[in-house]
């Protein structure tokens, strides 16, 4: 086995939460795409990081002095998630959201959104790390959808 079939693998046993990135463009038009990169960093102050693919092809809008949301998905929710890994245009289209308090794109019904200002932009390997200043948080109730191994599970 190649060392990054071995890297993927591995990493991959390492269970995650799934999430819809989202940003808004210039002309205010919501764009997202679906994650597992995300990760709590400090308390005080709040900061959260996640990571975005150099080729994704809406890199671009998630840029410095930018703002994020991280919409965190329910078990349920595994359709969005495919959504937006998958849909190569018009993600948001008919989907529930509002804009948060620094315009974020925040999904009715998630099980909790943290709303982030980009404090910091990394170049990083083959991805952009945006570490974010959590500016707003909402939390549902409900169970979380779960990425291991290359497959949608959810908690015992
Ligand atoms: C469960 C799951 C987790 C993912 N996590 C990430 C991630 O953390 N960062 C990332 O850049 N892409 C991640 N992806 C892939 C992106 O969702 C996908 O490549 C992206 O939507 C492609 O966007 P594009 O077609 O606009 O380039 C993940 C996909 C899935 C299904």
């Amino acid at each position: 086995m190649s060392s990054a079939a071995l890297f993927r693998l591995a990493c991959g046993r390492f269970a995650t939460g799934v999430a819809v990135l989202a940003t808004r463009a210039a002309d205010g038009i919501p764009h997202g795409l679906t994650i597992n990169s995300f990760s709590s960093i400090s308390l005080d102050p709040p900061l959260v990081m996640v990571a975005i693919a150099h080729d994704c092809s809406i890199l671009e809008h998630f840029g410095e002095n930018g703002f994020y949301a991280v919409n965190i998905l329910r078990e349920e929710q595994i359709d969005l998630s495919i959504r937006f890994a998958e849909l190569p245009e018009g993600r948001f289209t008919g989907i529930a959201w509002t804009p948060g308090l620094v315009g974020a794109p925040l999904i009715e019904d998630a099980l909790a959104v943290l709303e982030c200002r980009t404090v910091q932009s990394v170049e990083v390997g083959d991805h952009r790390v945006l570490i974010g200043e959590v500016v707003d948080m909402r939390i549902g109730d409900g169970r979380p959808l779960v990425f291991f191994s290359g497959g949608y599970t959810g908690l015992m």
